[in-house]
């Protein structure tokens, strides 16, 4: 009898937030420690799955404000694009088959970097899952639902009703130390900490990210 193959699933975690200082890496790094903790082979239902992890930091892309003279939907090969910083984006996000985004809420909005760095491309991004994972005072849901008009409406991708989490800062003081890049004490591998019940909600979009790609 023959052995079935390992599917390899691709996700990119995008962290939306430059700010410097930023908490944004550490609400990222918590949201990413948090599913591969619960993908490990022995904590899945799903056999024969393995997944890749690509970590963007928008911080890191230096995109430019949105510079090509074409319309990205209108381009298919990488080729067609103008610039060679496009034509890089563009091929770091096309092998990925899914997407988590962690954004902050700025003014009820999510971050102006993240949104350029999503217009640059379309092909790449079309049809495919996505979890949201907003964060702020109030959980950032404002930024999330806007975030997601622009992925599932815009983009045709995949963010079903559990795809999307709120995570709101347990306090004033929290809020202060995140806005000034403190520690905030995130721990994925802990119970009673802080976010440690939101987890439920990460895992859960993430299983729902994963049944849309078996
Ligand atoms: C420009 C700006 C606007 C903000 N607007 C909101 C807001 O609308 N709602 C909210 O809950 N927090 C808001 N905050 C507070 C952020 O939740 C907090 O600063 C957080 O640390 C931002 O994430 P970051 O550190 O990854 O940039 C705002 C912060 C900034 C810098």
């Amino acid at each position: 009898m023959s052995t079935p193959s390992t599917k390899t699933i691709r996700v990119g975690i995008i962290c939306g937030s430059q700010r410097k200082p930023r908490c944004g890496d550490q609400v990222s790094n918590f949201v990413l420690e948090t599913v591969q903790i619960h993908s490990k082979p022995t904590n899945t239902d799903v056999q024969n799955i393995s997944f890749h992890f690509d970590f963007i930091d928008i911080n890191d892309l230096n995109l430019p404000f949105y510079d090509e003279p074409g319309i990205p939907s209108k381009i298919t090969p990488p080729e067609g694009y103008t610039h060679e910083h496009t034509r890089k984006w563009s091929q770091r996000i096309s092998p990925l088959d899914a997407f988590i985004f962690v954004t902050p809420q700025y003014n009820w909005g999510y971050p102006a970097g993240l949104k350029n760095a999503i217009d640059y491309l379309f092909h790449e991004w079309k049809g495919k899952p996505a979890v949201i994972v907003s964060y702020g005072g109030h959980g950032g849901d404002k930024a999330a639902a806007a975030l997601r008009v622009c992925l599932a409406g815009g983009l045709d991708m995949q963010v079903g009703d559990r795809m999307v989490v709120n995570l709101s800062f347990p306090n004033r003081d929290a809020l202060y130390a995140a806005a000034q890049g403190k520690d905030l004490g995130l721990d994925a591998g802990k119970e009673g900490g802080v976010w440690s019940e939101e987890r439920k909600c990460i895992t859960g979009a993430w299983d729902q990210m994963v049944a849309m790609l078996v």
